[in-house]
């Protein structure tokens, strides 16, 4: 199936789902997808439910569309993405995004469980720039012109303008955020301790799997992006001890709390 065809079957389904007026995406990470159980009024679109659309199995991770109300705003929650590491070519990973921009969306706040480079865990960081070392890109293949052009501009993916605003909402509200490049790395191992090392030799704070994708296709299009990673261990050998999912969902439980008061603040006054 085409990729507009895909687009075009979620909008729809988004559309009768009431997403219509919805101007605030959401993307949320491994172990924070809880977040979207704090809508008002929730309508479930499932991703098996959308003809051609991919679905994620990692653990931690739901699957499906959330639409519902906060603070007066009608918001889109992606609970659960898609990784490149699953198998999918990136182009499959920038769908979401693709029918949020369809449906209106014009902010797009997306979060992530990542590795601490330079932060240690349990850190909330805004993420100021990105690396991409996944070794694809979402916008390989046809460009789709209806969304942005072939050659787009990255220069500003994580809008600067927000993220001041970001901060000053963050420390008004006592929450300590911190701020990085985020490099994303395909996965689905953890790094080694020597690729951490050249992680931080070219400037990253934190390391992932995901984000980078939705980000750049979010860019094509002229969405506005605010990253957040929630920093949930060490990277590869910057504690000596071995890496788990199970850290990472830990960390991620414990921090629940703290997440979902800033992203509330956010939807409420950043955007
Ligand atoms: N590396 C890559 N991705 C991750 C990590 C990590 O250390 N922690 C959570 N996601």
């Amino acid at each position: 199936m085409e990729l507009e065809q895909i687009i075009q079957n979620a909008a729809d389904r988004l559309q009768e789902a009431g997403a219509a007026g919805a101007s605030i995406g959401l993307i949320l990470g491994s172990g924070l997808g809880a977040y979207a159980e704090t809508l008002d009024n929730k309508r479930y679109v499932d991703y098996a439910s959308i003809e051609g659309f991919p679905v994620s199995a990692v653990v931690g991770h739901k699957s499906r569309f959330v639409v519902g109300e906060k603070f007066g705003k009608t918001v889109v929650v992606m609970q659960g993405r898609f990784h490149y590491y699953e198998g999918y070519p990136q182009q499959m990973l920038s769908l979401g995004v693709r029918v949020m921009k369809r449906i209106g969306v014009e902010n797009l706040l997306i979060t992530n469980a990542a590795g601490g480079v330079n932060y240690p865990a349990g850190t909330l960081m805004l993420i100021s720039d990105h690396i991409n070392l996944s070794g694809s890109n979402p916008l390989i293949g046809r460009n789709l012109d209806s969304f942005g052009p072939r050659f787009p501009d990255l220069s500003n993916v994580y809008d600067k303008a927000l993220r001041a605003k970001a901060k000053a909402l963050a420390a008004a509200d006592g929450i300590s955020l911190a701020e990085g490049v985020y490099l994303m790395m395909a996965g689905p191992c953890y790094e080694t301790p020597a690729e951490i090392r050249m992680a931080r030799a070219l400037g990253a704070d934190a390391v992932g799997m995901s984000t980078v994708p939705e980000a750049i296709t979010a860019a094509h299009c002229g969405i506005k992006v605010v990253g957040i990673s929630l920093i949930t261990n060490a990277a590869a050998g910057v504690l000596d001890q071995p890496l788990s999912h199970a850290e990472v969902t830990e960390t991620a439980n414990r921090a629940a709390a703290e997440f979902a008061r800033l992203v509330d603040r956010f939807v409420s006054d950043l955007f």
